[in-house]
């Protein structure tokens, strides 16, 4: 390779954020999150200093559990720049998840983060998917951490006869999540039934049940 293409590889490498990173580096001491602004970039814009004070960078709303009684017996409470303008451009925030005996928190994925959860109370049985369909589970407990990696399927089930609940930090803002089973049969405008029929071999019967139990408000 010429030299000069080698020099212009290296400068791209220089100017692009890296490969692996998540959210990226601030540039500031602080951006907090103008949540209201019609200005629209990788993030939010940042609101006047002046105007910034602690309650930017506050959130009690992990303090207590979230209810749980809903179809499948879990609740996540988000702490993320929506909740936290502050964390605009941090690169980090957190969530609580709440589990009933029984309660799951179905296979979801994060597409910008990965996800390091703290159990704070009782036991779950985790899990996630690799790229190659490997299950990787354990069963973990007050105390324990489990990581999740970035853009990989997970799930975390109470199994046991008490309630159960984590901490989760994620290495981005605002990580995105995508529950599997309603991204494909409660997306709007509905993924055609031919389409769920042929990936899943079933019928476009069991598809409209599927799609039925899962529509919102159920
Ligand atoms: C748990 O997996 C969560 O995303 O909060
Ligand atoms: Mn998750």
């Amino acid at each position: 390779m010429a030299t000069s293409s080698l020099l212009t590889l290296f400068s791209l490498f220089l100017v692009l954020p890296p490969y692996l990173a998540a959210d990226p580096d601030q540039l500031q001491d602080i951006c907090v999150a103008d949540l209201n602004s019609d200005v629209k970039l990788n993030g939010f814009a940042c609101k006047p200093a002046a105007k910034v004070t602690e309650v930017d960078f506050f959130f009690k709303g992990l303090a207590t559990a979230g209810a749980t009684n809903n179809t499948m017996g879990s609740l996540v409470t988000a702490a993320n720049v929506e909740k936290i303008p502050g964390l605009n451009t941090l690169g980090v925030s957190l969530s609580r998840v709440d589990y009933a005996p029984g309660g799951l928190n179905p296979p979801h994925t994060h597409p910008r983060a990965t996800e390091v959860v703290f159990v704070l109370d009782g036991t779950l049985d985790v899990g996630f998917i690799t790229t190659a369909n490997k299950l990787i589970a354990k069963t973990i407990t007050k105390g324990e951490v489990f990581v999740f990696p970035r853009g990989l399927v997970h799930f975390q089930k109470n199994n046991g006869a008490v309630p159960a609940a984590v901490i989760a930090a994620f290495n981005s803002q605002l990580p995105g999540t995508q529950s599997i089973a309603v991204a494909l049969f409660a997306a709007s405008p509905p993924v055609p039934d031919h389409v769920l029929a042929r990936a899943f071999q079933i019928g476009s019967k069991e598809v409209e049940k599927i799609k039925s139990r899962l529509a919102p408000g159920k």
